[in-house]
């Protein structure tokens, strides 16, 4: 594995593997890795000649009041577990590499950004959507892996390749949990004992969602409100949306007539946490 630090080598490592006419992969994150970051790493280098994975705390995807600075970092483990795996790159700028001073250029993928969780963290998307398209633009990846523990990122950075006629492809792949249901984060580090049993409300309330539809429910509000009860039972727990929306536009939808989407975000403390699942019928 070779770690890269600047730019420009990374460009000249990628034209060098384009030139030889093998495929990338490429796995944004922002560190401290855990098995749903590996899950996609796995799925990288199954599916591409060489894979690259990026780590970076992005700033310009955190809110003035947010936890930037807190950000769990450990890029010395982080580099041995990929070391490991057996990818051929890790891309590690510094913030000035990629935000030199001036910096003034932003993408934004409209309407799509100010649902479910932009509504908490504006501007989130549009840090989020700027980073990886400068990412993109470095790397040139053919296939780029994203998790759908943030379905609603995966559906904005999918918007924004369609838009754009990027030449990348994204798979979204499944939310990898630990066995009592609790979807892994990096932030769950941040959970105290008591914290990480109350978190276990998310996955519990996405259950109920599905239990009851395949009870038969199917009206929106009915669900939502069984969630928000199961959720209410914490007193830990404070809910920042509990919402079914519409697959593709993330609308929220009255009816589930087909597939939709449950997703949850809460506050356990000062850490935020989010979920969701498909819902199936
Ligand atoms: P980060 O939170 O580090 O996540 C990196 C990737 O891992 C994302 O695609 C995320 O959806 C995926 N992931 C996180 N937890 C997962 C889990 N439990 N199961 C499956 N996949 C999971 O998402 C970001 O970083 C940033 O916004 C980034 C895209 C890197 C841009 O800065």
């Amino acid at each position: 594995m070779k770690a890269i630090k600047k730019i420009d080598e990374m460009r000249r490592e990628v034209s060098s593997i384009k030139s030889r006419g093998m495929s990338i992969g490429f796995v944004p994150t922002m560190g401290y890795l855990h098995e749903g970051h590996l899950s996609l790493v796995r799925q990288s280098l199954q599916k591409a000649d060489v894979t690259v994975v990026s780590i970076f705390v992005n700033p310009a995807q955190f809110g003035q009041r947010e936890d930037f600075k807190e950000y769990p970092r450990d890029l010395n483990r982080d580099s041995e577990v990929l070391e490991k795996e057996g990818i051929d790159y890790l891309f590690v700028p510094e913030a000035d590499e990629i935000y030199p001073q001036g910096y003034k250029t932003y993408i934004e993928v409209h309407d799509l950004q100010d649902k479910l969780c932009g509504r908490s963290r504006p501007g989130h998307f549009r840090g989020v959507c700027t980073v990886v398209l400068k990412l993109f633009n470095i790397v040139n990846p053919d296939v780029s892996f994203f998790g759908q523990k943030d379905y609603q990122q995966a559906i904005i950075l999918k918007r924004m390749v369609k838009d754009l006629r990027l030449e990348v492809k994204i798979e979204a792949l499944p939310i990898i949990r630990e066995e009592d249901g609790l979807a892994l984060s990096s932030r769950n580090k941040y959970l105290t004992q008591e914290e990480r049993k109350a978190a276990l409300v998310l996955s519990k309330s996405l259950k109920e969602a599905q239990s009851m539809i395949e009870k038969g429910q199917r009206v929106s509000a009915a669900i939502i409100k069984g969630m928000k009860e199961i959720i209410g039972r914490e007193p830990l727990v404070k809910i920042d949306y509990v919402e079914i929306v519409d697959m593709d536009n993330l609308d929220p939808v009255a009816r589930i007539e087909k597939k939709a989407l449950a997703a949850v975000a809460v506050f356990i403390g000062k850490v935020r946490l989010i979920d969701n699942t498909i819902l199936l019928f």
